[in-house]
């Protein structure tokens, strides 16, 4: 073969999620498989309900598939235990949640530092403020770095909480409807943060949205409906 390979780093096979709610049962997802190449910028598009956030929390290691198989980075997931699957999500995963997530009470860079501590990732003090430092710049907090996040907008809290899913150099960041809380220009902003991530550092980059507006913004986008992926759409980079 004369084309270099890009390697998978995620892969799902045939993944189902089913909640019981007393007599009946709820089918969130009814059987994705879909393949995840090393530097993807993939969106998850649909509307509410359609399983995206069911579908980024099975990937993200947060909620476990009811069927099916989930390779990450050529490990099959279903044989870990919690604890193997923990330090797994630690290692590999950087997530981004619609809502922020970040500790108000910490400071912006303590936020961004949290990863390093309790991850288990052998740094000095001095490589850990260098690494932080370095996302702070890259997503343009370097002057709010000991701010607290109420005292943030909401654009700067999401760019803040992007800086605290990379600085573990993760292989895959994931983030659920990363601009639901924004405004359109703030969204789009975070988005040619994650894209300018995506190209520097190479992360593959799955997110979810119900936004055309930022959907359109990915590479290759998955349209899901009623749990099953109902189309696909690639864009020229
Ligand atoms: N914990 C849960 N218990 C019962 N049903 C759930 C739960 N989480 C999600 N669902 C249902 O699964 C479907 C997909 O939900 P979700 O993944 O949150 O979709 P989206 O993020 O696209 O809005 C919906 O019908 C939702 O009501
Ligand atoms: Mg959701």
């Amino acid at each position: 073969m004369t084309q270099t390979n890009r390697k998978a780093i995620v892969i799902l096979e045939n993944i189902t999620r089913t909640y019981p709610m007393g007599e009946i049962t709820v089918e969130a997802l009814k059987g994705i498989s879909l393949e995840l190449t090393e530097g993807d910028f993939i969106s998850v598009a649909g509307p509410s309900g359609s399983g995206k956030t069911t579908l980024m929390n099975i990937v993200g290691l947060i909620d476990r598939p009811t069927m099916g198989n989930l390779l990450l980075g050529g490990t099959n997931t279903a044989a870990l235990s919690r604890r193997e699957l923990t330090r797994l999500r630690r290692e590999f995963i950087g997530f981004v949640f619609q809502s922020f997530n970040l500790l108000p009470v910490l400071s912006v860079f303590e936020n961004v530092e949290l990863p390093l501590l309790i991850g288990g990732k052998s740094l000095s003090r001095n490589e850990r403020k260098e690494r932080v430092e370095y996302f702070l710049e890259e997503v343009g907090l370097a002057d709010r770095r000991n701010h607290q996040p109420p005292e943030l907008s909401g654009g700067q809290q999401q760019r803040a909480a992007i800086a605290r899913a990379m600085v573990g150099k993760p292989k895959l960041v994931i983030a659920d409807e990363p601009t639901a809380n924004l405004d359109s220009e703030n969204g789009e902003r975070i988005l040619e943060l994650m894209k300018k991530v995506n190209h520097e550092e190479k992360t593959t980059f799955l997110f979810s949205t119900h936004d055309p507006d930022i959907w359109k913004m990915a590479d290759h986008i998955l349209f899901l409906r009623d749990g099953l992926v109902e189309s696909e759409q690639k864009n020229n980079k």
